[in-house]
């Protein structure tokens, strides 16, 4: 895990925060007005991004991160590699990095097992002078997954 500048990432990473950066726009944040923008890098190079969307009744907020991890299984990539996230509040920006939360660390351990891979998290704060990368392993070790239920998920790859 550690904490860099923005120009230490390499262009493909740079592409993915520039991405997360985007989408971040979009957020749906009336509630918290809190943007979070998410992009998945998949294993055969395509982006696809979420953003968070909130509702009247708090609880069924849905993260960036598991907003764009649901677009992607909607596009028929589930093999990933990387997620790019990129933050900022509505009159400040980001002074640290945000990462995950529990909930998308369990969605990303399931994507990552299907992938099989640990997937990368590049973490950006809204004027990129702070960048973490980490696993997802890293941030939620000993996780529970479907290999915990004896499930095959190798059909899902695709
Ligand atoms: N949020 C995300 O989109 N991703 C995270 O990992 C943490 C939180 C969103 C949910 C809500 O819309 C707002 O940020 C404040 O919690």
């Amino acid at each position: 895990m550690k904490l860099i500048s923005f120009d230490r990432l390499n262009e493909g990473e740079r592409a993915l925060v520039e991405a997360a950066e985007r989408v971040r726009e979009n957020a749906y944040n009336p509630y918290s007005h809190f943007y979070v923008g998410a992009a998945l890098l998949g294993q055969d190079g395509r982006i696809i991004t979420g953003a968070n969307v909130e509702n009247a009744s708090y609880g069924l907020t849905i993260c960036a991160e598991r907003s764009a991890l649901a677009a992607a299984n909607a596009t028929g990539v589930r093999m990933l590699e990387s997620i790019a996230l990129s933050t900022r509040a509505e009159e400040s920006d980001t002074e640290e990095p945000t990462m995950p939360c529990g909930a998308c660390l369990q969605f990303l351990v399931e994507f990552g097992q299907i992938s099989g891979r640990d997937i990368q998290i590049v973490s950006a704060t809204t004027r990129r002078d702070q960048i973490r990368v980490a696993t997802v392993s890293e941030i939620l070790t000993l996780s529970f997954g479907p290999k915990d239920l004896g499930v095959d998920i190798t059909r899902y790859q695709r």
